[in-house]
């Protein structure tokens, strides 16, 4: 069987984009997929670094550029099967997200559809956890559709909060439930998509 072709969009470090390349550089994860692409709306991400030092191609495209399709025919020219956003702040322009629809996921640092949409990425999520006191916060692993955050749900992770956790601490739990899920959780799905599913899947909500 070939090999799906991932592509990862992000805006910043990567450590998710890092554990996306790792689990799909070795291992179960590189049976099925490999990181063929990393893309950045910034020039200067530590992202890019990341990639470089691991040799997968990466490459800057500017807002405007991905706007006006040059980001489609990127992904098209490099024989793109899915798309993972990891930490990507800008809206997926609508012709990516028709050509991909069911075969692109976000991962968002709350339980959704608590503290989503637009400004809500980053610290800025973990804030409003923080300052609603809620005892629990997570990651949801959505599909990406036009509007943000508001895909149908693959998968949420959960993890308890103490009162005196502020919201770097609360960035940490999250952002290392992250690392955990998101590399399973998208090769559960192209295995699903693959009919390769001969792991435990029953923890992802399908698409049907
Ligand atoms: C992650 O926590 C991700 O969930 C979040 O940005 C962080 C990126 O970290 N994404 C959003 O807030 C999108 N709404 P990373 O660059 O270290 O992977």
């Amino acid at each position: 069987m070939t090999k799906a072709r991932i592509a990862i969009l992000a805006s910043g470090s990567g450590s998710n984009t890092e554990a996306l390349m790792s689990h799909f550089s070795t291992g179960p994860g590189s049976e099925v997929a490999e990181v063929a692409w990393v893309c950045t709306n910034r020039k200067v991400a530590g992202v890019r670094e990341r990639a470089q030092t691991r040799g997968v191609a990466e490459s800057h495209l500017p807002k405007a550029a991905m706007a006006e399709g040059e980001l489609l025919r990127e992904l098209r020219t490099r024989n793109i099967d899915w798309v993972a956003l990891a930490g990507f702040l800008l809206r997926v322009p609508a012709d990516v997200c028709a050509a991909f629809e069911h075969r692109m996921v976000n991962i968002h640092p709350a339980l959704l559809p608590k503290h989503g949409g637009t400004g809500m990425y980053g610290m800025h999520v973990h804030r409003a956890v923080h300052k609603a006191k809620d005892e629990t916060s997570g990651t949801t692993i959505h599909w990406v559709n036009e509007a943000y955050d508001e895909g149908d749900i693959v998968f949420q992770g959960e993890v308890a909060l103490e009162r005196t956790d502020t919201p770097e601490d609360i960035a940490t739990k999250v952002l290392e439930l992250e690392h955990l899920h998101y590399p399973v959780v998208l090769e559960g799905l192209i295995r699903m998509a693959q009919g390769t599913d001969v792991r435990d899947n029953t923890h992802l909500k399908s698409h049907n």
